[in-house]
């Protein structure tokens, strides 16, 4: 393992992020990423679309991590919607993977497999379960792009983000996928991540903080910022 941590104070960490992200896509601009929703990335896109130059993303592709089943393109927590409206209608990469759920499940899960495969970078969130895009506690680092039952605590972020649609499933890339990109960056903001990203990086690995097996990567870059970082004995 070799875990890089980058804390930011609370207040620059959505510019750092960015401006990081953004000499990636300079260096590589035919990156293949994908990018998780939720509260965490949402400064952080804000600040790609406040930062992006016209071209910046011409050549990339974005993949969507991972999404409610279900849910109608309206509803406020749908997570291909929710990307386009916050990041992907601002900054036009080349192509845009969606989780397109028109069709039977199991076609979703093997389109997403397979735009998951040969990622550069794959970007994503820590969930107060512990999870890692809908890798829920009970995931294993070989845990494949699925279609899964939502942990309570996911049911409960749903209601958060202002879901109407109650989903009781979720649809993601797997661990296995996720461990096999180039590059893993991990974002996790506020006081109340503190404790979870404290078992993520310094409790035992097992499955019931899937977060743990992300530390299997050989680049895992870990960037919080630091009320999520108080309690990390490493820091
Ligand atoms: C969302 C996703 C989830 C979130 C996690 C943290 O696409 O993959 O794993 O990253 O639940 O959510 P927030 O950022 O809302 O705290």
């Amino acid at each position: 393992m070799s875990l890089s941590l980058v804390i930011h104070a609370a207040d620059e960490w959505a510019d750092a992020v960015a401006a990081a992200l953004t000499d990636r896509l300079r260096a590589e601009p035919r990156l293949r990423v994908c990018l998780p929703t939720g509260e965490t990335p949402a400064p952080l896109y804000a600040a790609l679309v406040r930062q992006a130059d016209a071209d910046l993303w011409s050549q990339a592709t974005v993949v969507l991590l991972d999404d409610y089943v279900g849910l109608s393109t309206d509803d406020q927590a749908a997570g291909g919607p929710r990307l386009r409206r916050e990041i992907v209608d601002h900054v036009h990469p080349a192509s845009f993977i969606d989780i397109d759920q028109s069709g039977d499940l199991e076609t979703a899960v093997q389109r997403l497999d397979a735009a998951a495969i040969g990622l550069d970078l794959a970007i994503v969130g820590l969930g107060l379960n512990g999870h890692i895009g809908f890798n829920e506690p009970g995931s294993t680092a070989d845990s494949s792009t699925r279609v899964v039952d939502l942990h309570p605590r996911s049911q409960e972020a749903a209601e958060g983000y202002g879901t109407e649609g109650a989903p009781e499933r979720g649809i993601t890339i797997g661990l296995a996928r996720l461990l096999e990109a180039g590059d893993l960056w991990l974002l996790v903001t506020g006081e109340r991540k503190a404790e979870i990203l404290s078992r993520a990086l310094e409790g035992p690995e097992a499955s019931d903080v899937p977060a743990s097996f992300l530390r299997r990567h050989a680049t895992l870059r870990v960037v919080a910022d630091e009320p999520a970082a108080s309690l990390l004995a490493s820091r």
